[in-house]
């Protein structure tokens, strides 16, 4: 008994099976749509005997693949991916993408750089005419954190966005840490007139590691609907 949503993540992870092949070396994403694909694949893999080589995007997409006995490796040792199929927090018509609601948008960005091609899915709520509703992530070092969010917050002021609020990441009332040890500071920015000059201009910022903006990166997005029907856009 799955409700909606989740009927139009599963139905999203479905058709983008569809995108992978036998022999492919494939990036997993991270999050509870990435995480349909992930069992979806390992059924697969038992089912039609497909060979594919996966590399993960997070500690907890990496356990569940196990799970599933999906083979994994490193990104040093895959070198380089066929296709990364991933979750949004939120896209544009550009597909243009805010990500890291999981807090796994570095490994995600490098993993998806990293591949021939990046593939999205998610349901129809996260399809948006102006990025920015959705708290944009900035991943930043620990050392001196919070001299890194004031730049951030000087840079805010001169952008082209609605609204100001930093808030640093918690998780069971203590700071989140990343996989990769570093903090995460969520921008409250309501509207983001210009995401390649806000990433830009943010990632200049000493201790800023990435931002979960994703430009240029995702060349084709699968929306799902609880239908079982899915939407293309490319
Ligand atoms: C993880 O860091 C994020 O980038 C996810 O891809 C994003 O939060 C989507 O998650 P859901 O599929 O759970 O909506």
């Amino acid at each position: 008994h799955l409700d909606p949503n989740d009927r139009a993540k599963l139905t999203a992870a479905y058709h983008a099976m569809d995108f992978i092949e036998d022999g492919m070396k494939v990036g997993l994403g991270t999050g509870s749509t990435a995480a349909w694909l992930v069992k979806l694949l390992g059924a697969r893999r038992h089912l039609e005997g497909l060979e594919i080589l996966a590399v993960s995007t997070s500690e907890a997409t990496e356990a569940l693949a196990r799970k599933m006995k999906i083979p994994t490796t490193t990104l040093e040792e895959a070198g380089w991916l066929d296709l990364t199929i991933d979750g949004a927090d939120e896209a544009d018509a550009d597909l243009t993408l805010i990500k890291g609601g999981g807090g796994a948008l570095l490994r995600e960005k490098i993993v998806a750089t990293a591949s021939d091609r990046m593939v999205v899915i998610a349901d129809p709520a996260k399809m948006v005419e102006t990025l920015g509703a959705f708290p944009l992530p900035v991943e930043v070092v620990k050392f001196g954190w919070e001299a890194s969010q004031s730049l951030v917050r000087d840079i805010l002021e001169d952008s082209d966005v609605e609204g100001s609020r930093i808030l640093r990441r918690m998780r069971d009332g203590a700071p989140f840490v990343t996989d990769e040890g570093h903090f995460i500071l969520d921008l409250h920015l309501g509207r983001i007139g210009d995401p390649e000059g806000l990433a830009a201009d943010l990632l200049s910022v000493p201790g800023v590691v990435e931002t979960g903006l994703f430009t240029d990166i995702a060349e084709t997005m699968v929306v799902g609907l609880p239908s079982g029907e899915a939407v293309f856009h490319f």
